[in-house]
Formats: structure tokens, sequence, C-alpha cells
């Protein structure tokens, strides 16, 4: 969602916030502004649409200053226009945001009513026009931002700058998450350390309530009791992961090749390879002691979720609820005591993620995350962190950190069912050596990559698609529709296959291809008669299965794809794979933005 930069720097900063915002892009945005002091005045360019838009204003009219800030917004009020677009001002004040001001109608009729006129239909404008009230009434900038802060209600992530103040930036975070880049003689303030990654690997992240006054020389942090705080400087690997597509035309393309490597790295963290145990670091609960699991994620996150449900219930014998975040949050579930909460994000901003981790935290579960940014928002909030290896995801459309989750949760049912006396120690090696070998699995799908480049060609004109799984390679059928609608813009569906006839058989004709997700696992015969029930009235079936799956049936699909055979434990993994190919090549045809599909963000920081 919407990305923020600030520089206090020594040259014309405009071209470096525009390259940060270019690594920003990658969090999903419909309109992008920058702001900077010339000469102590205030001066923005602002565009609708792509950073290309803005870099042509900037082209055309220039900007000149060492102090600015800028913004890539993902529109909540408003349409991305560019008078809606950020940064916003007011007497004195331009203003970057994150987040969602929730009251913003009560403070735009009290400003109103003393005569402000608002020029945009934006909530981030109210808090221009509070701070400019503040500053105009002979407040210190940090003074009047202090008291502002303490007026909003919401999440949000702040920049701010103010006229004839060429040595100063605020920043300030509630809910949203905002780091602080230390250069030699220059300041920085972003979204995340990736946008940071080309000026300094020196960050320090703002706690939730806090504020920072930003000058040449340093930041000072204060905490939401305006109490002076001290935040430590990490050294970020961020540098080493600098926004770079390699030889592949899309970082999509360049994530989904990535996960022989990365679910590599995931395993080896979690497991022995020479012994193969699973070796997690010390958990602050028993898994045996455990009463309940509580899985909450959103998104593709939340079919990880699903898939470890499978795994926890047979290999621990473990009771286990999986709920999508965002009615999670909401629904007062009771929770037992001695359960364990695992929320599951890529991101670890997602709001309605965090949200159901605090509840959780409040009914007094454990809380565990599995988190791909070991610095965010839901790893700090939990009592213990798995992280994911997956290194930065690019590409809006979760591919690599969705197979990693995956490999931790594997691992944590495996740990599970040990320590619950529910798997002997042979099965634990056979489980483990079976997800040592999925790397290789994996491989071998990606090098017959073509075929699925035709298979996503005959299904491109399609209108609708359905996916079809049973047990634990549902969630793939739900992963694999969420991934082809998502940056295909094709309307698909995921449905346990046993499912079929309480409903979407209605929909079979010769028109919708039906992918069906069915390795030659203890539930073959049972997809495989809803395949038939498919073909019996004309649908296309489109078959993901193994060699003994394809000979058994192969002859009655349309398109027959093979998979490596694997231990059914490890199926989800490798079938990720194919779904994730045949979404990529169908955007691919279909012309679409795959890295940044329309509509959507990488990290939906709003509920
Ligand atoms: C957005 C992204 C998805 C992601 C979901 C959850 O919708 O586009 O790819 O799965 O958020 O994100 P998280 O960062 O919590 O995994």
């Amino acid at each position: 969602m919407c990305g923020i930069v600030g520089i206090l720097g020594n040259e014309p900063v405009a071209p470096q916030l525009l390259d940060a915002l270019r690594r920003l892009e990658y969090r999903g945005y419909d309109s992008a502004g920058i702001a900077t002091l010339e000469e102590g005045e205030l001066a923005r360019r602002r565009a609708p649409g792509k950073l290309v838009n803005l870099e042509k204003e900037l082209n055309g009219t220039g900007l000149a200053g060492t102090t600015g800030i800028g913004h890539t917004r993902w529109a909540t009020h408003g349409a991305p226009t560019k008078t809606n677009a950020h940064p916003h001002q007011s007497e004195g004040v331009a203003v970057v945001h994150n987040g969602i001001i929730e009251h913003f109608r009560e403070l735009r009729t009290e400003l109103t009513d003393e005569g402000v006129t608002f020029s945009t239909e934006t909530d981030t404008e109210v808090i221009a026009h509070l701070i400019s009230r503040e500053l105009v009434a002979g407040s210190a900038p940090r003074d009047a931002v202090s008291v502002v802060l303490k007026r909003l209600e919401g999440a949000f992530a702040l920049g701010i700058i103010f006229s004839g103040k060429q040595d100063l930036m605020i920043g300030a975070r509630r809910g949203s998450p905002l780091a602080v880049g230390y250069g030699e003689t220059e300041m920085y303030l972003g979204s995340d350390a990736i946008a940071l990654a080309p000026f300094t690997n020196r960050v320090a992240f703002l706690e939730e309530g806090d504020y920072v006054i930003l000058t040449r020389g340093g930041a000072d942090y204060f905490d939401e009791n305006d109490k002076p705080a001290t935040r430590d400087i990490h050294v970020t690997q961020a540098t080493a992961y600098l926004a770079d597509k390699g030889n592949h035309r899309h970082f999509m393309a360049k994530e989904i090749a990535e996960q022989p490597e990365v679910i590599g790295h995931t395993l080896s963290e979690y497991v022995d390879m020479a012994t193969h145990r699973v070796r997690l670091p010390e958990m602050p609960f028993d898994f045996a002691k455990l009463t309940r699991l509580t899985i909450t994620a959103c998104g593709t996150a939340s079919y990880a979720g699903l898939t470890g449900k499978y795994w926890f219930e047979k290999f621990a014998r473990l009771p286990v609820e999986v709920d999508i975040a965002s009615e999670f949050r909401y629904r007062e579930a009771p929770l037992p005591e001695n359960g364990l909460a695992i929320v599951i994000s890529q991101s670890g901003e997602t709001a309605d993620t965090l949200a159901a981790l605090k509840y959780c935290k409040e009914q007094g579960q454990h809380t565990l995350g599995i988190v791909n940014v070991r610095e965010s928002s839901i790893a700090r909030e939990c009592d213990a962190i798995l992280p994911t290896f997956a290194g930065p995801e690019i590409g809006v459309a979760s591919t690599k950190a969705f197979t990693c989750q995956l490999a931790v949760l594997a691992c944590m049912a495996i740990a599970a069912g040990r320590a619950r006396g529910t798997l002997s120690e042979e099965q634990e090696r056979e489980l483990v050596g079976a997800l040592i070998k999925v790397p290789r699995h994996v491989s071998e799908v990606l090098r017959h990559e073509d075929q699925l480049e035709d298979i996503a060609k005959s299904i491109c004109s399609a209108r609708d698609v359905l996916y079809l799984g049973r047990g634990v390679n549902f969630p793939i059928a739900l992963e694999g529709a969420l991934k082809l609608k998502e940056i295909s813009y094709i309307h698909a569906e995921g449905y346990a296959a046993g499912e079929l006839k309480h409903g979407p058989i209605a929909l079979i004709d010769e028109n919708v291809p039906v992918v069906v997700i069915s390795p030659n696992d203890e539930l073959y015969d049972k997809t495989v008669s809803n395949m038939q029930e498919v073909a019996a009235r004309g649908g296309k079936i489109v078959l993901f299965t193994d060699e003994t799956g394809a000979d058994a049936n192969g002859d009655s699909t349309f398109q027959t794809f093979r998979i490596p055979a694997a231990h059914c434990f490890v199926n989800p993994l490798i079938y990720a794979i194919p779904v994730q190919l045949l979404a990529y090549h169908a955007a691919v045809f279909m012309g679409t933005d795959v890295d940044q599909p329309r509509n959507l963000a990488k990290s939906v920081t709003v509920e």
C-alpha cells in the first residue's frame, strides 16, 4: 500500500526520492508525488497513475531543494487523481501518509467550521490543516505534531516537512511501519528498508506510537507520551536485495524460479539435513500441552495456514481452527487455555492479521508468527517467530513466500507430532526425508515451464476457470484460483472436489476449463470421479498429476501436466509451482501488469 520516503540531503533530492519511490512500487499504488523545500518554500509535483507520469512532471518543470518527501498512494478516500495524490499541504507544512484516519469526517467538519477550505477528498488533508493550525498559532513544529498526533485515530505512518525548516523532518508511526535511515551527512525516512537500500544499510525502526525528529545530524525519538526514547540502529540486508529482475521479464517470474533455493534455505534453518530430524529453536510453549491451534492470515498466507491445518491434525492430532484475519478479528471467538495462535504473513504488516494477533494475545494465547520480514510489526508482537527465508518478495502476487510458509508449517507439524507422541522417530525421518527432496522436485517442475505456457495459452480465452483439489491439495486449488484471478483478471474459483456437485457443476460446459490438482494419493480415485463428472458435461480438464495418475487417466483430459511423484505429505509444496506458472503465463498472454496488478497492494496496511 502507500509508500513513504523522506530525505534530508546535500544535493537536490527529487531524483533520489523518485528512485526510492520506484523501490516502493511493489507495494501497489495508483498515484504519486514529491514535495521539497525550494529556498525554504514548499514546492510539489504530483501525478495520477504510474511513476513515469510523475517523472514527466518533474522533467517538465524540475524541482530543486535538498529536503523532501515522496509518496506512492494506494487510494482509499478519494479517486486516484492528481489532486488527491500526496503530499498534502497546508500553510507551512507538507505531509505524506500511509494508513487511514478513521474519524477524518469529524475533523474535517471541525476545520471547515473554522473556515478551512479543503481541496481534496482524502483523509490525509486534515492532518496538514491540523498541524498548520498549530503552527499559525505559534507552536514549534515538534509541539504542533505532538498535539496533532494525540488527536488522530486510526493507523498511520507520516512524513512531514515544514516551510523555512531546511534541516527538519518529522516522522510518526501508529499501526504502519516506518524506518529511519542513517547516512554519512544525510538522513532518511522510509516505509521499509528496501526503499532506503541504495542510500544506507543502517536503519532504525519506529516503535508503535513513536515520532522522530530528523535533522542532518541524526534522529531523536519520542514515544507516545513524548518521552525521549532510544531505538537501535540495525545493519540491514536490504541492500543485498536491490530490486533487480535478473534475466527475468518480471519479478514474479524471478521469484517463482527462486523457489528451489529459498525453500531449501528455509528448510535448512529448521531441519537437520544429516540426521533428517526437525530442529526448531526453543519455543516459549510446549507442543505437548497445546489444546488447540488458531491460525489466521490473509490471502495466499491463509491458504498456507489451511494446508497447515491438514498437517497438524494428521501428524500431531492437534485440533486446528483456520480463519481469514478480517473475519476472525471481529467475531469474538472463544479461545481455549493453552492454545497457540499462529499468524502467517509475508510482509508482517497486514492490518487484519496484526489485529487478529492482538486479539489472540488479549485472550491469553501463546503467539507465533511465520513472517518473511523479521523487523515487521507482526514479528515484534509475537511471543516467537519462525521466519521464512524467501528474501524480499516484490511481485504483488505471493509465490516464493507461500512455499516457504508451507515449509515452515510442515516442519512445525512434524515437531508437534514428535512432542505429542503421535509421530515416531522413524516417521519423522521419513517426512523430513520427503521435505529435503522438495527443492529438487520443484526444479524439475520448473524445467517444464514451456508446457505450462502452452496450457496457459489454451485457457486464456475462458471467462471462468474452476480449480478442484481434495484434502491437503484443496488449499492449492484455492491458491491456483486466487493467483489466476489476481494477475490475469480471469475469473476463477477454487473448490473442494467433493463440493463440485453442490453448485459449481452447474457452470460446467465446453467453455469452462477445470484445473484438477490430483497427485496419485489416497484420494486420487475420488477426485478422478469428480473429474469424470466434469468430462461428461463437456468441461475441459487440465490435470496436474504424477506419472501414475497421468497413465491412469491422462487420456480423458484436455491437457495433462506431469509432476514428479513425491511423498504425499509434501505435494502441496510441489503442486503450488504449476498453479503459479499457469497464472503467470496466462497473465503474460493477457498483457496485464503482472508484478503490480490493478487495484492490488503488496502490503495491505488498512482494513
Ligand atoms: C495482499 C497480497 C497477497 C498476500 C496478502 C497477505 O493481498 O497481494 O499476495 O497474500 O496481501 O499479505 P501478507 O503480507 O500478510 O502475507
